[in-house]
């Protein structure tokens, strides 16, 4: 009998036909609690979507809003493999070079005089290249700047295919990365790369030429107004040719950018503005 008294106790609970109560709440109760979460819900959504759209306007399509602070851009050198810094090989084994020649032809290839002429436009040397937006009026797209592959000379692999690497004179290519508005050089100076060796090699690295003249980086392509806003931007070189490197030895070598309002690497980053790399280039028929 106590059983049956308890079911009937749960059917009530679940329908009761004497006050018309569902699960123990009447119809408007439950209308009032499912109105309740409706409104809740929607003001929730309507909350996010305002937050969202407020974020959207804030970002600008062609610049970042925020950017690391970075006062010393980083280098890259070529034809080395990505990360490895280093350029070892035997004049007398075409193979062992050939590669470096390979990818320097790859990397060179957008460079090429007749290609820039047609993307590119002819600047005015030796001053920045300004292209600013007036107030809200967008300056887009922004033109870049020429830089011809036969800049590079006797490193542009036009009349010496091979880049020295075939005779012991080897060249490398010097890139610095892009940082948006960045404007290196100083009253009217343009920041300029050098390279020497490290301490216990300096009699070995032997005689450099810089291409273009004195390892510069010309104002004009500065400032960078990033990917979007300039769409075929073409980052400045610059080539060093090893004229009289001593063979059969490791050569650590150095190369970094001089300009006057870009400070030496700092605590954070003691390499920026530098890059190391090792060279070494043997020459016997083993
Ligand atoms: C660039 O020029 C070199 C030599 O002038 C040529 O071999 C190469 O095919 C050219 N590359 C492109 C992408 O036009
Ligand atoms: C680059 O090469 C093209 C084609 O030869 C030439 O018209 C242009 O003047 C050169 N640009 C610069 C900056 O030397
Ligand atoms: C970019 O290069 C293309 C050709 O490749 C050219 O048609 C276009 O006008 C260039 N854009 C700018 C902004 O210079
Ligand atoms: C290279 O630097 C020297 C000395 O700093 C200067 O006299 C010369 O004009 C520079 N050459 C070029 C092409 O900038
Ligand atoms: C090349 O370097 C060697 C020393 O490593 C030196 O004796 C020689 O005179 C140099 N040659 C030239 C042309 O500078």
């Amino acid at each position: 009998m106590a059983k049956d008294g308890e079911k009937g106790e749960w059917k009530e609970f679940i329908w009761n036909p004497r006050t018309r109560e569902f699960l123990g709440r009447t119809a408007s109760s439950w209308g009032l609690i499912l109105l309740f979460y409706l409104i809740f819900y929607i003001f929730l959504a309507g909350l996010f979507a305002i937050t969202m759209y407020v974020m959207l306007q804030t970002l600008d399509d062609h610049k970042p809003t925020w950017q690391d602070r970075l006062s010393t851009p980083g280098m890259v050198i070529k034809p080395t493999a990505d990360e490895t810094f280093e350029i070892v090989y035997n004049v007398k084994h075409t193979e062992s070079w050939d590669s470096y020649a390979q990818a320097l032809d790859k990397f060179l290839s957008p460079y090429n005089d007749s290609i820039q002429a047609q993307k590119n436009h002819e600047c005015t040397p030796d001053q920045y290249f300004r292209q600013e937006d007036s107030g809200d009026v967008k300056n887009n797209p922004k033109r870049s700047c020429q830089f011809n592959r036969t800049i590079l000379e006797d490193c542009s692999g036009i009349h010496d295919r091979y880049y020295g690497y075939q005779e012991g004179k080897p060249c490398i290519i010097i890139k610095m990365n892009r940082v948006i508005g960045m404007l290196p050089g100083k009253d009217g100076q343009a920041p300029y790369v050098t390279c020497g060796a490290k301490r216990e090699d300096s009699d070995k690295i032997g005689q450099l030429a810089y291409f273009p003249p004195n390892g510069t980086f010309n104002l004009m392509y500065y400032p960078y107004y990033g990917k979007k806003a300039q769409v075929n931007y073409s980052q400045p070189l610059v080539a060093i040719k090893f004229l009289n490197i001593t063979t059969n030895e490791d050569v650590n070598i150095e190369c970094k950018i001089n300009a006057n309002n870009i400070p030496d690497g700092s605590e954070r980053d003691k390499f920026a503005g530098r890059v190391s790399f090792r060279l070494r280039i043997n020459f016997n028929n083993n």
